[in-house]
């Protein structure tokens, strides 16, 4: 063969592996909005960085016929490249051959890709749209996904590990995204379940669509398996990007920092009338939240999900941090299961790759009631205490209004190690409110205007900052206003912060 025609082989090979499964099937893909695994890749990364590997990979499969079906690349594209400059790896499962579908060869580029960003320190995301098993391969299919999960548990806090699904995501292949940081989903063309409709309806007879089972708005509002939504491939894909501007590459790495020309001696002078002085009227905790942060920009994570607790990005002077917050404007912002659950993955996550956490406290306590204690709130609350308290990142915390009970020691108090504790002048806190503690103390023992005046003399005795303050629980009670200059001299201070817990092969988190 001359030399012109070696060239020209490998040029048809490629054209070969990027037509994939063929322009009908390709055309089937458009047509169900849904963009090919190439074009979704060239979406995600910066233009002209995206080095594919194992492009020429096949099956080594015999049965059904699957020999006379080979198609380069196998079902999954894959490689590296950069988003915002900064190194990544991919997988994207092409639907358009053998629908996405997982074969052993398919298994081990996604294998490969893994491994790499492992060893090299960088983010691995996946994006996910395929049929599950490889049918035809049986169970070498099933060891590819083993061998898949085990990579993200090894990866797990060593490098983020983002999932997007971008089609049907069925059977076992849930358990990859699930074990991975975040889960992406789009609008009515990405669902995710362990069974489908069908074998449900089978087993229990239960009549359910797919978008009810395991749509977006399922998993971002009932369940909380997803942590973003968007209404089409290119919102979602576009939030990957941003998401990966707030978080380090890997867990050696500080989190990138972005230049703000927002002031850092900015007072918020509207902060000074938004906690209302009725302790019983809600207010919205975003308001105080967009006010502080960085040119109000805040990247919620699950904001439809147990939204009495907020959790998401934000920067100060810059530096990226995790935002943990009540919500009073939502049941109170009490904390339950879901809620606690929700906060204690996400201060882990924050932890886990060197994001500092603040953490705004408006909590009346935990949701009393036999639905909380039969659901096991004891172990899902523990769950939250146990990951503030083994946090080592900075942590500081602004108490604005309530911080009753065992939820004032859960949300980042001083006693599990909050580096600086604020609180503002309308703050509370104490065992329980004044009306619940004069009702415990005095049963029914007082009339109405003894009551009253004795939830008085409670308030002015208990519920307020300064008694804590008096004990060094409280370290500066604080205007309102000065609320973001106070954080931000909190993060410079704790900037060095060194500390690490006693050795082990790891805790028992209360699972
Ligand atoms: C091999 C598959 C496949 C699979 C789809 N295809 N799923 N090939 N193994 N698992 C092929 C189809 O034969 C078809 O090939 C092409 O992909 C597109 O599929 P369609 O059915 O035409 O597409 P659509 O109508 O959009 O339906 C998509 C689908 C459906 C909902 C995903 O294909 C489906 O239900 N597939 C089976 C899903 C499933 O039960 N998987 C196993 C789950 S259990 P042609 O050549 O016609 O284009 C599992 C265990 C994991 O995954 C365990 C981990 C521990």
């Amino acid at each position: 063969m001359d030399l012109q025609k070696k060239y020209d082989q490998l040029r048809e090979y490629d054209l070969k592996a990027e037509l994939a499964g063929g322009k009908e099937r390709i055309d089937k893909q458009h047509n169900s909005g849904k963009k090919t695994a190439r074009e979704r890749l060239m979406q995600l990364l910066d233009p002209g960085t995206f080095n594919e590997i194992d492009k020429l990979v096949t099956h080594h499969n015999h049965n059904f016929g699957m020999n006379e079906k080979k198609i380069l690349g196998d079902g999954v594209v894959s490689g590296y490249g950069k988003i915002n400059d900064r190194l990544v790896y991919v997988f994207a499962q092409d639907f358009t051959v053998f629908g996405g579908s997982l074969s052993r060869s398919n298994a081990n580029k996604i294998i490969k890709v893994q491994n790499l960003a492992l060893k090299m320190g960088a983010p691995l995301i996946g994006l996910n749209d395929s049929g599950g098993a490889r049918i035809q391969e049986g169970v070498e299919s099933l060891a590819g996904y083993a061998d898949i999960f085990y990579n993200n548990v090894i990866a797990s806090g060593v490098i983020p590990q983002i999932s997007v699904i971008l089609g049907p995501c069925a059977g076992g292949a849930v358990y990859s995204p699930a074990l991975t940081d975040y889960i992406f989903m789009v609008n009515e063309k990405s669902h995710m379940f362990v069974t489908g409709p069908e074998v449900i309806k089978t087993v229990t007879h239960e009549e359910v669509t797919k978008e009810e089972l395991g749509g977006a708005h399922t998993h971002s509002t009932k369940s909380g398996v997803a942590h973003f939504t968007g209404t089409d491939e290119e919102q979602v894909i576009m939030m990957v990007r941003e998401l990966l501007s707030f978080i380090p590459s890997n867990n050696l790495e500080d989190p990138p920092l972005k230049s703000s020309i927002d002031p850092l001696d900015r007072k918020v002078e509207q902060l000074q009338n938004l906690v209302p002085a009725d302790p019983n009227k809600p207010y919205n905790m975003h308001e105080i939240i967009q006010s502080v942060i960085d040119d109000n920009h805040f990247l919620e994570v699950q904001p439809d999900y147990a939204r009495n607790i907020i959790v998401g990005f934000a920067r100060f002077a810059g530096h990226p941090v995790g935002i943990v917050a009540n919500q009073p404007a939502h049941l109170a912002g009490v904390l339950d299961i879901n809620s606690s659950v929700k906060a204690a993955r996400f201060v882990r996550f924050c932890d886990a790759f060197n994001l500092p956490l603040v953490t705004f406290v408006d909590v009346p306590g935990f949701l009393p009631g036999s639905t909380q204690e039969f659901g096991g709130i004891i172990k899902h609350g523990a769950k939250l205490l146990y990951a503030f308290s083994e946090a080592t990142v900075p942590k500081i915390t602004i108490i604005t209004r309530k911080a009753y009970g065992g939820a004032y020691d859960v949300m980042s108090s001083k006693h599990i190690g909050g580096d600086m504790n604020f609180a503002y002048p309308t703050a509370e806190i104490a065992v329980m409110g004044p009306e619940g503690a004069i009702n415990i103390l005095y049963k029914n023992s007082l009339s109405e205007e003894q009551k009253v005046a004795a939830v008085e003399e409670y308030r002015a005795n208990f519920a307020n900052p300064y008694r804590a303050a008096s004990l060094g629980y409280i370290d500066e009670i604080i205007q309102p206003e000065d609320t973001r200059i106070k954080i931000i001299g909190a993060i410079e201070m704790t900037r060095n912060k060194r500390k690490t817990n006693p050795p082990k092969k790891h805790g028992n988190i209360p699972l």
